[in-house]
């Protein structure tokens, strides 16, 4: 049995073009990070066995770059919405952002930047905020603490609770990213035909199914859909039988 969807939820899918207008580069887009850097290097198991002071030295790098940029007008809008949707944020991006801008319902399926995480089987996280991770920092394991973010051929987290998110959604927006990453990409299939489904980026190879491709900008069209949507939600308010067919 399909799970029932939701009237009044909406769930975004969010990549790192949401935060590119917050100055937080992207991965593959002109001057992305995988332009400047080697993922292998800086963002896989191998890279962090061979060389962990350059691996620590990458995210204390974005940790920083993260903390010192300001939510914009696409993570503020999102934020808003929860003023009248049950909204869900599942986010490929290791910035707070979305939880600065107010959201209360963030999912990172790839880490987070402001937490820190030991290597042992328990996996301990701790908050770190903005500071960095040294070498010889260790849990209380013993085991030498790494950043908090999901590699290039490691597990991703919160993924069947993502897919039951988007199933039971009435609106899924997803909104800057390439769809190339995948388990993650592949979440965009767990959205039911019935529901309303926007792509926000400024290009896109291939459209999942049955979505509406909007090309542009999300600071200016993640508040104008928000603005929409805020509408008809009291629009439904106001005349609760206006989608109720004459009898
Ligand atoms: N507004 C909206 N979309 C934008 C903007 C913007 N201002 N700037 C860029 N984009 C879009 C691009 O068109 C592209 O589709 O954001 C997307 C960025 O794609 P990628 O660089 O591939 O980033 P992302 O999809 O987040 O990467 C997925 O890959 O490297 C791994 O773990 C990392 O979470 C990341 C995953």
């Amino acid at each position: 049995m399909k799970a029932e969807i939701q009237t009044n939820k909406i769930v975004v899918l969010s990549g790192s073009g949401i935060s590119a207008e917050s100055g937080i580069p992207t991965f593959r887009d002109a001057n992305g990070l995988w332009h400047n850097y080697s993922w292998e290097a800086v963002a896989s198991p191998s890279g962090w066995q061979a060389h962990p002071e350059v691996v620590l030295e990458f995210y204390n790098e974005r940790r920083l770059q993260a903390a010192e940029a300001q939510p914009n007008a696409a993570h503020l809008a999102l934020a808003e919405l929860e003023s009248a949707y049950e909204v869900v944020v599942i986010t490929q991006n290791v910035d707070d952002l979305h939880e600065r801008a107010g959201s209360s319902n963030v999912i990172h399926v790839h880490g987070q930047l402001n937490h820190a995480r030991g290597t042992s089987e328990a996996r301990r996280r701790y908050r770190i905020d903005a500071a960095p991770i040294q070498l010889g920092q260790l849990c209380e394991d013993g085991t030498q603490l790494r950043p908090d973010i999901v590699w290039f051929g490691e597990d991703v987290e919160y993924l069947e609770e993502s897919r039951r998110h988007i199933a039971t959604a009435a609106k899924v927006l997803v909104v800057g990213t390439s769809l190339t990453v995948f388990p993650a990409a592949s979440l965009v299939r767990a959205a039911r035909g019935r529901a309303e489904k926007i792509l926000v980026a400024l290009a896109m190879d291939k459209l999942p199914y049955g979505f509406r491709f909007m090309r542009g900008k999300a600071s200016s069209i993640v508040p104008f859909l928000c603005q929409g949507w805020l509408a008809e939600h009291q629009n439904r308010n106001l005349y609760p039988d206006s989608d109720k067919h004459a009898s």
